[in-house]
C-alpha cells in the first residue's frame, strides 16, 4: 500500500473537503495537536490512521458535520461532547450565556431553568462559571439528556439536575430567579432544514411544529408562572423574530423588553424581567 505523510494527506483531502475541517479531522484520526502536524508534516502515516482518514474524509464530503465525526465541540471554551441526538453548539448561543452570567450574581444560591438542554451546553456553562446555582436543565429527548448527564461528568459539573420533561411539565409550583432557552425557532418546512449541517442535527432541536414561534411563544406564555417576582426571561431567537419575541414578552407582563445583537449584528437574544409587584 502506498505510503502517506501528513502533507501528503492534507493535500489529497483539500480537494474533497475544506482545510480546516481536513485539519482538525487528521488530529482526531491520529489524536495529535495541531502543532504536531506542522511540526512533523513529514510524519508517514500507519495503515489504520490512513484508512481512518480516508473515511472521515469521505463522510465530510457527505456533509456529516465535523463535530459528529469527531464527537467534540467547544463552547465558551469548554469541550463538550456531541452525538447526532444533540444539537451542536453553536457560537452564538454564548451570547445567552453572557447575558446570563451578567445577571446572576456570583455570590447568590439563583434557581436557574435551561429549557431544552440538548448537550447542557448553556447549563453547564453557566454552571462551571456560577458554581453557587442551581439548575434544571430539561428536554424531552431522552438521548440528548443522557449526552448532558454526559458532559456535566466530564466537565465535573454537580450543581445541575437533568429533567425528561416537556418544557414546564413537572415543574408545578416550582418557582426560578432566571430561565434561559435556545428552543427550536425554524419553521418546519423552511428549506434551510436540507442544507449543510442542519441535515444531520435533530429535526426536533431545530424546527418548531406549525408556526417558527409556537415554542418561543408557549416558553413566553408560561414563564411567569415559573419565576421569583422580579425573575428574568432570556431566549435566544431566529434573525427575523426579535420584535416578534419582544411583543410577546410584553404581552405576557414582561417588563425592561430589550433585545440584543450577537458578533454578527444580527438580534439574537431577547429578554425581560418581572417587576416587583
Ligand atoms: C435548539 S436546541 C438547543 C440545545 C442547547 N440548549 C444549545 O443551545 O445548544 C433545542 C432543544 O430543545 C429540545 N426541545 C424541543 N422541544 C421541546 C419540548 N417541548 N420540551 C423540552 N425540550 C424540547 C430539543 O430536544 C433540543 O435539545
Amino acid at each position: 500500500m502506498q505510503q502517506i505523510t501528513i502533507r501528503d494527506a492534507l493535500q489529497q483531502s483539500s480537494r474533497d473537503i475544506d482545510d480546516i475541517d481536513a485539519r482538525i479531522l487528521l488530529q482526531y484520526a491520529l489524536d495529535v495537536s495541531h502543532a504536531h502536524l506542522i511540526a512533523h508534516a513529514e510524519q508517514v502515516l500507519d495503515s489504520k490512521q490512513a484508512q481512518s482518514f480516508r473515511l472521515l474524509t469521505t463522510r465530510r464530503a457527505r456533509g456529516e458535520p465535523v463535530a459528529y465525526l469527531t464527537g467534540k465541540r467547544e463552547f465558551y471554551s469548554l469541550g463538550f461532547t456531541v452525538t447526532p441526538a444533540v444539537l451542536i453548539p453553536r457560537p452564538e448561543t454564548e451570547l445567552l450565556v453572557d447575558m446570563a452570567l451578567a445577571l446572576i450574581p456570583p455570590d447568590l444560591p439563583w434557581k436557574i431553568l435551561d429549557l431544552g438542554t440538548g448537550s447542557g451546553a448553556i447549563a453547564l456553562a453557566i454552571a462551571k462559571h456560577r458554581p453557587l446555582t442551581d439548575i434544571s436543565a430539561v428536554d424531552f429527548s431522552a438521548n440528548a439528556l443522557t449526552v448532558a448527564k454526559t458532559n456535566a461528568c466530564e466537565l465535573g459539573v454537580k450543581n445541575v439536575r437533568f429533567i425528561e420533561a416537556d418544557w414546564f411539565d413537572g415543574f408545578n409550583g416550582e418557582i426560578f430567579n432566571l430561565i434561559v432557552s435556545n428552543p427550536p425557532y425554524i419553521a418546519d418546512g423552511d428549506p434551510h432544514l436540507t442544507r449543510g449541517d442542519l441535515r444531520f442535527e435533530p429535526r426536533m432541536a431545530l424546527a418548531a411544529e406549525g408556526e417558527a414561534l409556537d415554542c418561543i411563544r408557549s416558553i413566553i406564555a408560561a414563564a411567569p408562572t415559573h419565576l421569583v417576582e422580579d425573575g428574568a426571561l432570556l431566549l435566544e431567537h431566529g434573525y427575523d423574530q426579535a420584535e416578534a419575541c419582544r411583543r410577546l414578552l410584553s404581552e405576557a407582563g414582561f417588563k425592561r423588553v430589550f433585545s440584543r445583537p450577537d458578533l454578527a449584528g444580527i438580534m439574537r437574544v431577547s429578554g425581560g424581567a418581572l417587576d416587583i409587584a
